[in-house]
């Protein structure tokens, strides 16, 4: 199959042609591209888990592009659930909610509840409108891989695979959404985003985040390896540390690159260094795209460890998964 790459409002009409059709299309959000299919139509969504060969029994998000969707995806909408919705949507922010009737199985992977998230991207916007349907759309790589931030980033990973990219430029936020489930009386984060704990409990008074390891089916994704790049990759909290174990590599005939701050990137001269920002909100927005490179140019990438301030706890959710918890 061949993969074409558009933009602009051609490439808008073009692709929800194709979605009404049941096919797939991958299409820009704020936070990371999204491999989207109609959500009510079940071969159309087989084929998102086909093309990304993604575990049936992983359930997707549907994006919507207006608030009135949302009675005829859910069964019930808690008072809390509506403030979130009225605080944080459309934006980075998927909820948790009971599904109704109309949702078929394969989307949710047999769960009583459906994500729901309303991106704020214009593109996305007009995309979902066009569409004519909730678009029902996981991040658009293949299973275990680095979530997309850019249209080549698509590219690279799934052409062949997929018949439309809708270009829409780098991606401003840079990691998933925040995943927020109000099906039951205690709100709970379980993953967290740009919408942080702090931004969440401001709204809900209080609010829990889901550390454990998945048994249930209560946030199926968290049970997979995820977001891991192709080479290897350890965190490390000290500039010193960092800069010794750089050269431990290279000693070793390694080819290592660190991602850090720019603070650290300005004491790095002699070592080979992805500069992710000045804050978190900056780093966020790269943090991808940086592992990505990565593993393009270099066989050991070196995270900086950002610590659990704010948006850096989300930065660190997906370096610690990554990285697949080695430290140095
Ligand atoms: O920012 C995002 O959320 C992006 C863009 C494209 O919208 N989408 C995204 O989808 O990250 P995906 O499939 O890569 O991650 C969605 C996560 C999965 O881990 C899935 O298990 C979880 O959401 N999920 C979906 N429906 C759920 C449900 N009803 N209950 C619990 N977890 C759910
Ligand atoms: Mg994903």
């Amino acid at each position: 199959m061949q993969t074409l790459i558009m933009e602009g409002a051609a490439a808008i009409e073009k692709g929800a042609a194709l979605i009404r059709r049941g096919d797939v299309v991958v299409f820009p959000t704020e936070t990371v591209y999204g491999l989207g299919a109609d959500a009510f139509n079940e071969t159309a969504v087989e084929e998102i888990f086909r093309a990304k060969g993604r575990p049936n029994d992983n359930p997707l998000i549907v994006h919507i592009a207006d608030k009135s969707e949302l009675t005829g995806l859910t069964r019930e909408i808690s008072p809390q659930a509506q403030k979130v919705i009225e605080a944080f949507m459309p934006g980075p922010i998927t909820v948790i909610l009971p599904k109704s009737d109309r949702v078929p199985d394969c989307v949710t992977a047999g769960l009583d509840t459906v994500g729901i998230r309303m991106p704020a991207h214009p593109v996305a916007r007009a995309f979902i409108n066009a569409c004519n349907t909730p678009v029902a759309a996981p991040s658009a790589n293949t299973s275990t891989r680095i979530s997309p931030t850019s249209a080549r980033h698509v590219y690279d990973d799934m052409q062949g695979k997929i018949p439309l990219i809708i270009d829409g430029g780098a991606c401003d936020v840079g990691i998933e959404s925040t995943i927020v489930d109000l099906s039951s009386d205690t709100p709970t984060i379980l993953r967290p985003g740009a919408i942080t704990a702090q931004m969440l409990a401001q709204v809900l008074g209080k609010v829990q985040t889901f550390h454990g390891q998945v048994v249930v089916a209560k946030a199926p994704g968290m049970k997979y390896k995820h977001y891991a790049p192709d080479c290897e990759m350890a965190v490390c909290s000290d500039l010193n540390r960092a800069k010794a174990y750089y050269e431990e590599c290279v000693a070793q005939g390694g080819n290592p690159v660190i991602l850090c701050s720019s603070r650290w990137a300005r004491e790095m001269t002699h070592e080979r260094t992805i500069d992710l920002g000045e804050d978190g909100t900056q780093v966020m927005k790269n943090i991808y795209g940086a592992m990505h490179t990565g593993e393009e140019i270099a066989d050991t990438i070196i995270c900086q460890d950002f610590g659990q301030e704010g948006k850096y706890a989300s930065v660190m959710n997906r370096v610690e998964k990554a990285s697949g918890g080695k430290r140095i």
